[in-house]
């Protein structure tokens, strides 16, 4: 086991109608509000009503910012930050999934910054101060809602890129299952996908003696594989939909990396067909992980066989333990089609034009590897995007 430091501050308030609280837990953080939210689902569900609602209750002035796109992009971020300074805003409140807390967090880092923002996510700088950010859930997918990170599209040259600061970290954040309930089916799916490919990114290790994670991860795993197919077919089932969001806050607020180097090369490359193609970032999660697995298995045939065998309660082949571990994958590629996502760039609609380029983004122009697991160069991550076709 490596060493590591764990601290994740954001405090969770989890359950029925606790979006309710949403103003009490506010006061004393923050006084003037950004409310800053997607493209409209929370007007639609009665959300947004209840939010305001509560800040007024509360005493809390606010200001709105509203149109954070799945693939949050930068134009948008520039707008909250002056929004923020011509309004003196000292709390920024997403509500809604990934990308209105991804938005949410840039703007935080953005206002007491001089430069801009854009710096913190092509590493030319970091982040010293940030306005402090809540969050009201309404998707379990991303894990943003406790993560230190942010990933935003720049417009030109459609570069989709990540920051990590522990200053963006939310201060608290309001998960009521209930609010997943009017989520599209393919969304529920693309979360799903997300969490679990949170969870493979670590779970893909060749640090050893990390019991206690593998379990941790392997649990996690199989309560989203039992958990997802159940609320897509009943969709206000509220203990199946509990499970699952707390199972996608568990697989990306960094307890389950503890001790262990992890991998992310199939989120780096997801990121490149996500900007170009603007697809939602768990389908291209579940088009690419298969892919990358197929190609890195042989690295560590044993990983993969257990991963089989526990996650997937695949029969051991003895005599052919490879067998076992391409069992695992198979399992892995069929519980997402099962699921309703596309497995194959084809099923996005995606052609073979713009691999080179993607594979290139990738990697830096060949400057960077990517991954830990297996360390892929910039033609490796082309001829996984081409397993990918
Ligand atoms: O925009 P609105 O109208 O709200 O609709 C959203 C959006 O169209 C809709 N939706 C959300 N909750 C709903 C709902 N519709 C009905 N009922 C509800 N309760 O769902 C769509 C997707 O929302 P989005 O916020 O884009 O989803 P997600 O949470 O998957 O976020 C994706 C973004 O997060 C980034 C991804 O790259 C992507 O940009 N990630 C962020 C990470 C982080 N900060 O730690 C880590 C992840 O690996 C990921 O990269
Ligand atoms: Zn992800």
């Amino acid at each position: 086991m490596e060493n590591f430091t764990f601290q994740n501050s954001t405090k969770i308030i989890f359950g029925r109608e606790t979006e309710l609280k949403v103003g009490d837990e506010i006061k004393g953080k923050g006084s003037k509000v950004l409310l800053h939210y997607g493209g409209g689902s929370i007007k639609k569900t009665g959300l947004y009503d209840k939010v305001t609602n509560s800040l007024k209750k509360s005493g809390i002035e606010f200001v709105e910012l509203a149109g954070a796109m799945p693939n949050p992009r930068l134009g948008l971020v520039n707008e909250g930050i002056k929004i923020c300074r011509d309004n003196k805003i000292d709390f920024i409140l997403a509500v809604g999934g990934g990308s209105a807390i991804d938005s949410a967090k840039a703007i935080a880092v953005g206002v007491p910054y001089d430069g801009d923002v854009w710096d913190f996510y092509d590493g030319k700088a970091e982040a010293k101060e940030a306005i402090p950010v809540g969050v009201v859930l309404t998707i379990p997918a991303a894990g943003s809602e406790a993560s230190p990170n942010s990933v935003v599209t720049k417009e030109e040259g459609l570069l989709k890129r990540g920051m990590y600061s522990e200053l963006i970290r939310p201060v608290f954040s309001i998960l009521n299952p209930e609010l997943t309930y009017t989520l599209p089916d393919y969304q529920t799916a693309c979360g799903a996908s997300d969490m679990m490919a949170h969870i493979l990114e670590r779970y893909f290790t060749n640090t050893t003696h990390v019991d206690l994670t593998d379990r941790l991860c392997e649990g996690t795993l199989k309560t989203i594989i039992k958990n997802a197919p159940i609320v897509l077919n009943e969709s206000e089932n509220y203990n199946a939909r509990a499970e699952v969001m707390w199972a996608g806050t568990i697989a990306h607020n960094g307890l389950l990396n503890t001790g262990r180097v992890d991998d992310w090369a199939s989120h780096g490359i997801e990121h490149e067909i996500s900007a170009i193609y603007d697809v939602a970032h768990g389908a291209g999660l579940a088009v690419v992980f298969p892919a990358w697995m197929k190609y890195v298995y042989k690295n560590n045939v044993n990983r993969f066989v257990q991963f089989a065998v526990r996650v997937w309660n695949v029969e051991m082949n003895f005599e052919d333990p490879e067998k076992t571990a391409l069992e695992g994958i198979e399992r892995t590629t069929q519980f997402f089609r099962g699921i309703g996502l596309p497995v194959t760039l084809k099923e996005m609609e995606i052609g073979d034009e713009r691999l080179e380029e993607m594979a290139s983004k990738a990697t830096m122009n060949g400057k960077i590897t990517l991954g830990n697991f297996m360390k892929l160069n910039k033609d490796d991550v082309y001829n996984i995007l081409k397993l990918a076709i």
